[in-house]
């Protein structure tokens, strides 16, 4: 086992460990890329979404927001291309019965798992969702589980766009589940079946789509550098080269995880083919067009599209989060000089702020202390085990700063901020601690 892989198998350790991410129905062994996130993950995908929500609808004039049904019109994904194109050229092994996609093989005759020379000739598996709506379950009555968000955010533009009085250009955003039937899922979360979007559909006129291309890059470069503080090194841009035939521009944002760079964000130049496609197919021609007044012209208006996987940003901040640290815990009452912490931005860390009394006789206190903070904060209360103990089980899901109540808390009305990555302490008074925190957290 290399390095990395060790890193990822002592990372989705300590996810099931700490409630943070396992597999769906473990119970019953599993169901092959499906994921839960516990209590300590929820709170973390959770932050992420509104910190994404905040910046690309909330604190925007030029973004209207959309939470639309995962089940479309089944024409909807014929319009998008999904039905015909989307999918992968797989061949199986017919001795060890293992399936593969033929372009991630090195050799498309000879199987990556056994080594034998007993490939099927290649053919293609859609990797659209199917499910049947209403009692019968016939082809008259299939339908799709979403591949992807946007394609609501396209169907409903014109009622969007009418509601809003919005006028280009301006976005349509929305975060959501998406399904895929993927051949191979792996690495953890990175690819799975099931999975959340948040993308932004900006229409604009094509004469400023390339503008709004550049704007919406430096845009989302900065979400990964300024809002999430991911160092600049462990991102790069992969331009892509092959176009789709409608394209102009496209780029992938990619993190160095530990199994390699892999994508987290695509940005899209996706021309007017969504919104032409959906014109033929629905035969709504003027919902599907714009008239700019300014211009006096009618168009299909251009779309430059944001895409990221939320399940990745998580997987990326939690790979970027985990450190072993050579500390000195001694100091902290523990016997152990290394400790497994998660330097998780303060933003995003699933519990913000713990409160820990120093002795069971102080639960009055530290418990009204508690309430005054988790209105306000992501917040935990723990008593048990000895104060180092519970250093290490909040290091563990990244808590950046742990309250400590002590007998002297009762007198100077202050208590003891133990801070996680200097693991140093700070005395605070109580009533200036909210303030506190909150400069800390959101600085
Ligand atoms: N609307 C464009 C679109 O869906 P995509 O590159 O297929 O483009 C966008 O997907 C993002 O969705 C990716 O950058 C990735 O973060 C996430 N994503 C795609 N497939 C995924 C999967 N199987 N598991 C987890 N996330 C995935």
């Amino acid at each position: 086992m290399n390095n990395n892989e060790d890193l990822m198998s002592k990372l989705v350790a300590l996810c099931k460990r700490r409630g943070i991410i396992f597999q769906s129905s473990e119970l019953y062994g599993g169901i092959n890329g499906f994921w839960d996130y516990g209590p300590k993950g929820a709170p973390l995908k959770r932050a992420v979404e509104q910190l994404w929500w905040k910046y690309m609808v909330q604190e925007r004039d030029n973004v209207e927001g959309l939470d639309s049904t995962v089940i479309c019109h089944p024409e909807v994904w014929r319009a998008s291309g999904h039905l015909a194109q989307f999918s992968d050229l797989m061949t199986d092994c017919t001795e060890c019965k293992k399936r593969f996609r033929v372009d991630q093989m090195d050799d498309p005759n000879v199987c990556p798992a056994c080594g034998a020379h007993a490939m099927t000739p290649p053919r293609e598996f859609n990797l659209m969702m199917k499910t049947f709506v209403g009692p019968v379950f016939d082809e008259e009555h299939a339908a799709y589980l979403r591949a992807e968000t946007c394609q609501p955010i396209f169907v409903d533009f014109n009622t969007i766009r009418v509601a809003s009085r919005q006028k280009l250009p301006f976005g349509i955003a929305q975060t959501g589940k998406a399904f895929r039937n993927e051949i191979n899922p792996r690495n953890f979360t990175f690819r799975s079946r099931e999975f959340m979007q948040m993308e932004m559909e900006f229409f604009c006129h094509e004469s400023e789509s390339m503008d709004w291309f550049d704007y919406w890059h430096q845009e989302r470069w900065n979400f990964y550098t300024k809002i999430l503080r991911i160092p600049e090194e462990k991102l790069r841009i992969h331009w892509h080269d092959k176009l789709a035939h409608y394209a102009k521009k496209a780029l992938d944002i990619e993190y160095l995880f530990p199994f390699g760079w892999g994508e987290v964000e695509g940005v899209h130049h996706r021309g007017t083919w969504d919104m032409s496609r959906h014109a033929e197919y629905s035969k709504q021609d003027q919902a599907c067009k714009y008239f700019d007044q300014e211009r006096n012209e009618t168009y299909f208006p251009t779309v430059v599209e944001t895409s990221c996987g939320l399940d990745r940003i998580c997987l990326m901040l939690l790979c970027n989060a985990y450190d072993e640290d050579t500390a000195d815990t001694k100091k902290e009452g523990m016997d152990e000089d290394v400790r497994v912490v998660l330097h998780f931005d303060p933003k995003v860390a699933p519990v913000q702020v713990a409160v820990l009394p120093l002795s069971k006789k102080l639960e009055a206190p530290a418990t009204e202390l508690y309430k005054k903070l988790n209105n306000l904060f992501r917040a935990e209360y723990d008593v048990t085990g000895s104060i180092g103990k519970r250093y290490r089980r909040q290091d563990e899901i990244g808590t950046p700063f742990c309250v400590t109540y002590d007998f002297d808390s009762e007198n100077d009305k202050a208590v003891t901020v133990r801070l996680r990555d200097a693991m140093t302490q700070e005395r605070i008074p109580i009533a200036q601690l909210r303030q506190w925190l909150a400069d800390k957290i959101w600085e």
